[in-house]
């Protein structure tokens, strides 16, 4: 028998077509306002509804849905309250054009520079780091090695996975100060630290401890040049991903792990993690899938599924908010609308502009590196005599948002984003600069 994506968890199987949306996809355009003119940085900027009272320097903790994204969630949440069984039946189950979730990998891939069928839909970063490392099958004895430098996170999920397979992680130190690290002392840290039972080296590209940004496409060309067994990479990628001009899939790690609801201002509770078929293959899935034909075939037949893993098994099941999942699309059309390069110039401009102004105040030490090539859209800093969190509260007194990075050792962090002006940089820097007396 021949199962369509149709007839996949679709009750009752046998739906009459008079019933059915002529195409979703249509009827949830014909509703959408255009798509705005996002030629200049005030036009990006009108797209937030963000409070004008405030200059706002966390946009990366989660993001305001801009204008396009709100009303690609509205209009399919309307379409949903219209006729929530049809719309999620088509949108999940049905072939070609009026596959919603199929239409979102699509939208991401391009982005990305990835096949579809190889991009994985989350709900955050989180998520798709605990599967990826849960699903690594990781043996008693293998060890996986981070550094001190990632996300609670990112540790966590190794720690939950490897205690689980009786393997173990370790962590590496790949710089005491990130703002004078390079990417041969970087590489030469990591290399170093590799042990005869690592099998899995997990990085994070943009740091929010310290706003480094990790040469990550040098760093996988080392772990391939060097001798001994391959080694699998797993990137924490959620401070690269819409602020730096990079093809993902060309970067050379393994698994690539991102919550979209920070720099891609996709809708709140969205991510993705994106691998090649081959590495996909090698994982064991955690949740029981409802984007995989073969899975539920399987199942149907009281079988394991034949086939290997993939993406789409991967994908954490059960329904989901897809108003939010399928409005994930719209950030990505965005963000190439702008321009994936015009996008990293301007949030480099904007940090560059920020460092050099901290820089300038002796009271100030920055932990970011200077250099654009080593950093992305986080600034982290201290200020002589006054803890983090103080300097937040003063800069909250000024009506600056900055934040603290959720650390043992914790900083005053500033992320000049596309939500910010130049202007709003300088007016941020002049706080910094009075309230370190
Ligand atoms: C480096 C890093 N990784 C992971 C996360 C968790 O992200 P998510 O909320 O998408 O799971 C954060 C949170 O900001 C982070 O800074």
């Amino acid at each position: 028998m021949h199962l369509t994506r149709r007839s996949f968890l679709a009750a009752p199987a046998v739906l009459s077509t008079a019933l059915l949306p002529a195409s979703l996809l249509a009827a949830v355009e014909a509703e959408t306002p255009p798509v705005p003119d996002l030629s200049s940085w005030d036009a990006v900027r009108a797209q937030f509804a963000l409070d004008p009272a405030h200059a706002h320097f966390a946009s990366f903790f989660i993001a305001s849905h801009p204008a396009p994204v709100q009303a690609a969630i509205d209009g399919y949440r309307r379409a949903m309250d219209r006729n929530p069984f049809h719309v999620v039946e088509h949108g999940m189950f049905s072939e070609g054009a009026d596959n919603v979730h199929m239409q979102v990998q699509a939208e991401i891939a391009d982005y990305l520079g990835a096949r579809p069928q190889d991009v994985c839909l989350t709900g955050n970063t989180t998520t798709g780091l605990a599967l990826v490392y849960q699903g690594l099958p990781l043996a008693a004895g293998d060890e996986v090695l981070c550094t001190t430098h990632d996300h609670y996170s990112h540790h966590e999920s190794i720690r939950l996975a490897t205690e689980r397979a009786g393997a173990s992680m370790r962590k590496v130190v790949l710089f005491g100060d990130a703002a004078s690290a390079s990417t041969g002392s970087i590489i030469d840290a990591l290399l170093k630290g590799i042990g005869p039972r690592t099998r899995v080296v997990g990085l994070t590209w943009v740091h929010s401890s310290s706003g480094i940004r990790l040469p990550i496409r040098e760093i996988a060309a080392a772990l391939r040049a060097r001798a001994g067994a391959p080694l699998l990479l797993v990137v924490d990628g959620v401070h690269g991903l819409g602020s730096t001009d990079e093809t993902v899939a060309t970067m050379g790690c393994d698994y690539f792990c991102a919550g979209t609801h920070k720099w891609m201002f996709a809708p709140r509770g969205t991510g993705l993690v994106w691998a090649s078929a081959e590495n996909w293959a090698r994982l064991r899935p955690l949740i029981p899938s409802f984007t995989d034909v073969d899975q539920y075939v399987a199942w149907e037949r009281q079988a394991e599924p034949a086939s290997p893993t993939t993406a789409d098994r991967m994908s954490p099941g059960g329904f989901h908010a897809y108003e939010h999942q399928w409005a994930a699309a719209a950030a990505f059309r965005m963000h190439k609308q702008m321009g994936r390069a015009r996008v990293a110039a301007r949030i480099r401009e904007l940090n560059e502009q920020c460092k050099a102004g901290l820089a300038a105040n002796p009271k100030v030490t920055l932990h970011t590196p200077m250099s654009g090539e080593l950093s992305a859209g986080l600034v982290s800093f201290e200020v002589d005599g006054l803890a983090p969190a103080e300097v937040v509260k003063q800069l909250l007194a000024r009506r600056i948002i900055a934040s603290t990075s959720p650390y043992a050792i914790t900083y005053a962090r500033l992320a000049p984003s596309l939500v910010n002006t130049p202007e709003e940089v300088e007016r941020a820097v002049r706080a910094v600069r009075e309230i370190s007396g």
